[in-house]
């Protein structure tokens, strides 16, 4: 009996030293390593620095934040490492504010300003967004989803970024690019295709995949002087748009039109001097005549 009572007295006390000695290693495990992982570079927070984290996460691809969510909680507001980001990312979602990485200009989400920080025409993730955002000439302004995968879940939507970023807009065409011929026969089903060698887009309704239309049309990205009145439809040479398919004018289009003439049948798109006076009936999926 005693036996048993000294046995269970020892029992018992190595068990509790066992478990005390647990918890402090860990603790101590803890305090040796948190700061080793959670301290950055110095200059992490100074954006003139090489070690400036705007830059780590450009250069890493870490656009997705997940990596800085696991310490700075998913908040942001600082979890278990007790640094916030909000107190300089004070704009409206922190550090997933839709104008941080791209855009930013004007108040708008989209480039001009690239991820890389360009915001040249000629730069590849600039191109011509304004032109077909803001200071359109042709038509009305054309959403982000009829040229990318849209996404209604904001910043984290896996359509968005997802765990895999490579730093580029994904092109995937919605239902405008695609409007098909339905009048004279039908037939025409544009498919289009984005070059991203060539920055060129092909085969699409909007630049003259259209009955009648110029359906090789092949407008470049970087360049905003491809695209003029005569490129999608008639001359690209001359200007004049009087629609011109394989060089022959048809019915009820004849060679002499030049663009004063369009506006007798085309009136609510065009006036009599040529110009496009209602862009929501231009490049909008259907031809617009007699009203
Ligand atoms: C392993 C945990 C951990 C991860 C992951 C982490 N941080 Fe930190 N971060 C910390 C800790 C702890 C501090 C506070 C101590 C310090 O300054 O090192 C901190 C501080 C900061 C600061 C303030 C620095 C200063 O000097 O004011 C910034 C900015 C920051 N982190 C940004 C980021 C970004 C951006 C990411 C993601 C790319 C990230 N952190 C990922 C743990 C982490
Ligand atoms: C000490 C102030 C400060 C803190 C704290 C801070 N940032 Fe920043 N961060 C900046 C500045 C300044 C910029 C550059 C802003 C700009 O380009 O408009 C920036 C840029 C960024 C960018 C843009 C990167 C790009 O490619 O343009 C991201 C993303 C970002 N920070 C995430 C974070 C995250 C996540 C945290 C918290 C973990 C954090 N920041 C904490 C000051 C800070
Ligand atoms: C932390 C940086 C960052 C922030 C903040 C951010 N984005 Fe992005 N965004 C990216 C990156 C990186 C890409 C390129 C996608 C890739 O790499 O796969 C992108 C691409 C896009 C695209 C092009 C389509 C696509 O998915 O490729 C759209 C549209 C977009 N972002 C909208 C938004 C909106 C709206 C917000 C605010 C809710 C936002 N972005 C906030 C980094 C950011
Ligand atoms: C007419 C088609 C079109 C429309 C409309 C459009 N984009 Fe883009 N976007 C592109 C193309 C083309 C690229 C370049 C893709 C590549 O790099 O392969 C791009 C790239 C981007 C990028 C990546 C920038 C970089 O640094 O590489 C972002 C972010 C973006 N678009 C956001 C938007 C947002 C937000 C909208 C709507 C407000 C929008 N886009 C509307 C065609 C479009
Ligand atoms: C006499 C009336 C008339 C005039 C003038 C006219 N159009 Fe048309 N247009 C039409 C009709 C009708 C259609 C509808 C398609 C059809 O039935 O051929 C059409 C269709 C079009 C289309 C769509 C392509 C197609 O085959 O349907 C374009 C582009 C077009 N016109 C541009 C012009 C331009 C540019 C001018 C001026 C140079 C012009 N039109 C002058 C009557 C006219
Ligand atoms: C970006 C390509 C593009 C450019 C540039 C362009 N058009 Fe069009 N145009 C179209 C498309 C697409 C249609 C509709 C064809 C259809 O639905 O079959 C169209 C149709 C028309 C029509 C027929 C009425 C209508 O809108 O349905 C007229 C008139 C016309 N365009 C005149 C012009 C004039 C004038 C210019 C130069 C100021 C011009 N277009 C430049 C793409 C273009």
């Amino acid at each position: 009996m005693k036996k048993l009572k000294i046995f269970y007295l020892s029992f018992f006390t190595v068990l509790f030293f066992a478990v005390i000695y647990n918890g402090c290693s860990e603790t101590e495990n803890n305090l040796v390593n948190a700061p080793d992982i959670a301290t950055h570079p110095d200059g992490w927070a100074d954006q003139s620095s090489v070690n400036f984290h705007g830059k780590y996460i450009n250069d890493n691809k870490q656009w997705n934040l997940k990596v800085c969510q696991s310490c700075h909680g998913k908040d942001y507001s600082g979890g278990n490492t007790g640094s916030s980001c909000l107190t300089c990312h004070t704009s409206s979602g922190g550090p997933q504010n839709c104008r941080l990485c791209h855009g930013g200009t004007s108040g708008h989400a989209y480039p001009p300003k690239a991820l890389n920080g360009e915001t040249s025409v000629s730069y590849i993730g600039v191109g011509v967004h304004t032109y077909h955002l803001d200071s359109t000439k042709y038509s009305a302004k054309v959403a982000c989803g009829e040229c990318h995968t849209p996404f209604s879940g904001g910043f984290s939507d896996p359509n968005h970024i997802g765990n895999n970023p490579d730093g580029m807009g994904d092109i995937n065409f919605g239902s405008l690019a695609k409007t098909p011929t339905t009048f004279k026969g039908g037939g025409i089903n544009p498919d289009p295709v984005w070059d991203r060698n060539t920055a060129t887009c092909s085969g699409s309704y909007c630049h003259g995949n259209f009955r009648d239309g110029n359906t090789e049309a092949a407008p470049v990205w970087t360049d905003r002087n491809s695209v003029k009145c005569g490129t999608c439809h008639g001359d690209p040479v001359t200007g004049n748009p009087n629609p011109l398919p394989n060089g022959n004018f048809f019915h009820p289009h004849y060679p002499n039109y030049t663009i004063d003439i369009c506006y007798q049948c085309h009136g609510s798109v065009i006036d009599a001097s040529g110009n496009i006076i209602n862009k929501d009936k231009h490049v909008n999926g259907e031809v617009n005549f007699n009203n």
